[in-house]
C-alpha cells in the first residue's frame, strides 16, 4: 500500500495516482489530503497501532499495512481547518492547530522501518533546516560555497567585504506589496550595501560562485536526472537568482555526468534521502552543492522536457509493493 501524505491540490500526486492506476494499483493507493482532515477523514492512534478511516467510503488505512509512504504536500492545521467553523477565540484555535499538527507529525514519524519513505518525515523536517544540511553535507566533504549565518550586520558586512557574496532567505517567504507577492529571491550583495547596519534578519551570507554552469539534480532512488539550465542571451536582466530569469529566456537539457551523479547520490546518502531535487553549481571540476529539497518539485522539468521521471519514479513505489 501507497500512503500519500498531500493535500487536494497537487499536480505531482495527480500525476502519479493516475500512473499507478494505470498499472493496475488503484487499490494500493491511499491519498491522505491533509486539508480533508477532519471533514473526511479521522485518525485514531493506539499504543499498538494507528490508522486513517475514510469517513465516506469507510476505507481503512492501517500504518502497519504502509508499504511505500510519499512526503508530498501536507498542509498544517491552520490551513486545514480554515473552513471549520470554530466558535473559538485565537488561543484556544491555536490550542487545536498545535495539537492536530503534532498528532498528523507523530502518526506519520511512526512509519515502521521497512516501509519505503520518499522521504521520512524526520529526514524531511531535519533536513530542510538550511543550516543544519549545510553544516551535514560539509561534514561529509561536500563542496558547499562558504557561509556563515548571522543577525549581526556587522559580521555579515565582514564576511562581504572579503569576498563576492550573496545573501539567501532561511526559508522560502515573500512579502505581500500591493496585493501582490514579492518573493525574496537569493541576490548578489551590492559593495558597502551592508556597511553600518547593526542588525538583520537572519540570513545566510555565501560566498558567490560564478559557475560555468547551474544544474537540478532530481535524485530518485539510484536513478540520477541532470538538467542544465541555459539562459538565453537576449536577457539582459539581473540573473543572480535563476528563478528571477523570465521562463521563456530559460532553457533545459538533460546531460550526463559522472561527478554530477556521484556527488548527487553521496549528498543524499549523507541526508538519509531516497529523493532529492537538488541545486548545484558546477565550476571547473568542482560540484558545489548549494540547495537540497527532500520534497522538491520536478514534474515541470518532465514537462518541459521529453524525459521520463514518472515511470522510474512509479518503478521504484511498485517494488516495495508487498
Ligand atoms: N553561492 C551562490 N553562488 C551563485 N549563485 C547562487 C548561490 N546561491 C544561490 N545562487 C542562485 O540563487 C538560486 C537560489 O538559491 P538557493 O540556495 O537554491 O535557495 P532557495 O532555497 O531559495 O532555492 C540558485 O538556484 C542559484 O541560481
Ligand atoms: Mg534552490
Amino acid at each position: 500500500m501507497l500512503l500519500i501524505w498531500t493535500c487536494e491540490f497537487d499536480t505531482h500526486a495527480d500525476f502519479i495516482v493516475e500512473q499507478l492506476e494505470k498499472r493496475g494499483h488503484l487499490d494500493r493507493v491511499f491519498r491522505f489530503n491533509t486539508d480533508d482532515w477532519p471533514s473526511k477523514f479521522d485518525l485514531t492512534s493506539t499504543h499498538s497501532e494507528s490508522f486513517i478511516l475514510d469517513k465516506k467510503t469507510e476505507k481503512r488505512l492501517d500504518i502497519k499495512d504502509v508499504d511505500a509512504f510519499w512526503y508530498r504536500r501536507p498542509q498544517r492545521a491552520r490551513q486545514a481547518l480554515a473552513g471549520v467553523d470554530l466558535p473559538l477565540n485565537e488561543i484556544e484555535k491555536d490550542h487545536i492547530y498545535f495539537s492536530s499538527d503534532e498528532f498528523v507529525d507523530g502518526i506519520m514519524s511512526e512509519l515502521p522501518e521497512h516501509v519505503l519513505s520518499i522521504n521520512h518525515p524526520d529526514a524531511v523536517r531535519k533536513w530542510s533546516n538550511k543550516i543544519r544540511q549545510m553544516k551535514q553535507l560539509a561534514r561529509c566533504g561536500i563542496k558547499v560555497p562558504e557561509s556563515i549565518v548571522t543577525n549581526n550586520g556587522r559580521v555579515a558586512s565582514d564576511f562581504s567585504s572579503q569576498k563576492a557574496s550573496c545573501i539567501k532567505p532561511l526559508n522560502f517567504s515573500a512579502f505581500i506589496r500591493n496585493n501582490m507577492s514579492c518573493p525574496l529571491w537569493t541576490r548578489k550583495i551590492l559593495e558597502g550595501e551592508l556597511e553600518g547596519i547593526e542588525n538583520l534578519c537572519p540570513s545566510i551570507i555565501q560566498e558567490w560562485i560564478e559557475a560555468d554552469f547551474e544544474a537540478r539534480v532530481v535524485v530518485i532512488g539510484n536513478n540520477v536526472f541532470i538538467f542544465v539550465i541555459s539562459i538565453d542571451a537576449g536577457y539582459d536582466g539581473s540573473t543572480d537568482d535563476i528563478r528571477t530569469v523570465p521562463e521563456e529566456f530559460r532553457s533545459y537539457r538533460i546531460i550526463s555526468s559522472t561527478s554530477i551523479e556521484t556527488t548527487a547520490i553521496f549528498a543524499c546518502r549523507c541526508l538519509s534521502l531516497n529523493f532529492a531535487s537538488m541545486d548545484v553549481l558546477v565550476k571547473g571540476s568542482d560540484v558545489y552543492v548549494i540547495d537540497i529539497n527532500p520534497i522538491g518539485q520536478w514534474l515541470w522539468l518532465q514537462h518541459a522536457i521529453d524525459v521520463d521521471m514518472s515511470s522510474v519514479f512509479c518503478d521504484f513505489i511498485e517494488k516495495s509493493f508487498r
